[in-house]
């Protein structure tokens, strides 16, 4: 179970702090014994990764994330960070593909899947979004969208490369709006995804992927989505701003990871 916190474009030096230390100072509580089943990451903002990343205890599966990252070492790449820079402060973990990133920003496969090899040739571990627009959804097109988006994501990626693999199945429509996908449908689009990894690689591959789920994920929906069968995590954006609701999301993860075997 991966409970991780995309901030986004949110907080202040301050506010960071004051939530990464709000999270950390309950973090054993709310795992209530199942912390060797749960991890947890924080994705601020890059101006802020060292800061959080001097507030991490070491020995704990708490990960420190960037929202993004470069494909090259270095050079004149203006405004972007590398995968060495990225580690320097502290970074373990990236977020690739990310439905901002491809729909505001608008980046392509090829470019997500330069980010992907680049980071785990280097030894990041990295998430992997993908889903679907309302409009792509509405025309029966997001098992289509999300195989794309999977086969580009990960062409060129060993079978052990795969381990630091984790893809977040993200709804583009569900992403910041309020309305979650139902537990039934994500857990279809999971299942989806996981038999998508078998046929690219082998069964166990797809049995040990983790796809987590984004899209709205609040304390009140987290416990049965975190429960369906297919799903092995979150990605929380507006939650993840708030100590008490990132509490309670990582408390029913750690629900749901005792339960499932
Ligand atoms: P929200 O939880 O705010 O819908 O954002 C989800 C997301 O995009 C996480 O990466």
């Amino acid at each position: 179970m991966f409970i991780a916190g995309n901030w986004k474009m949110n907080t202040n030096r301050k506010m960071a702090c004051t939530l990464a230390n709000g999270v950390l100072d309950k973090l054993d509580s709310v795992l209530n014994g199942a912390a060797d089943k749960v991890e947890v990451a924080f994705c601020p903002p890059f101006v802020y990764l060292v800061d959080v990343a001097g507030l991490l205890p070491e020995g704990k599966a708490v990960y420190l994330g960037s929202q993004n990252v470069y494909f090259e070492d270095n050079g004149a790449f203006t405004g972007e960070m590398s995968t060495a820079m990225l580690k320097d402060v502290g970074c373990t973990l990236v977020l690739a593909g990310h439905s901002e990133r491809r729909h505001v920003i608008g980046e392509s496969d090829e470019l997500i899947n330069k980010k992907v090899r680049k980071s785990l040739a280097d030894g990041l571990r990295v998430i992997l979004c993908i889903g679907e627009t309302l409009a792509e959804r509405k025309a029966n097109k997001t098992l289509d969208v999300n195989r794309r988006q999977v086969k580009a994501g990960l062409a060129g990626v060993t079978r052990e490369q795969l381990a630091n693999v984790v893809i977040a199945y993200e709804p583009v429509w569900a992403i910041g709006t309020g309305v979650t996908a139902s537990p039934a449908q994500a857990q279809e689009v999971h299942a989806q995804v996981r038999s998508l990894v078998a046929g690219l690689y082998d069964t166990a591959a797809g049995d040990a992927m983790q796809i987590q789920y984004g899209g709205s994920v609040k304390p009140d929906n987290a416990l049965e989505l975190l429960g369906q069968p297919d799903i092995d995590g979150a990605l929380v954006g507006g939650a993840s701003l708030k100590v008490d609701d990132f509490l309670a999301i990582i408390a029913a993860g750690a629900k749901a990871a005792a339960s499932k075997k």
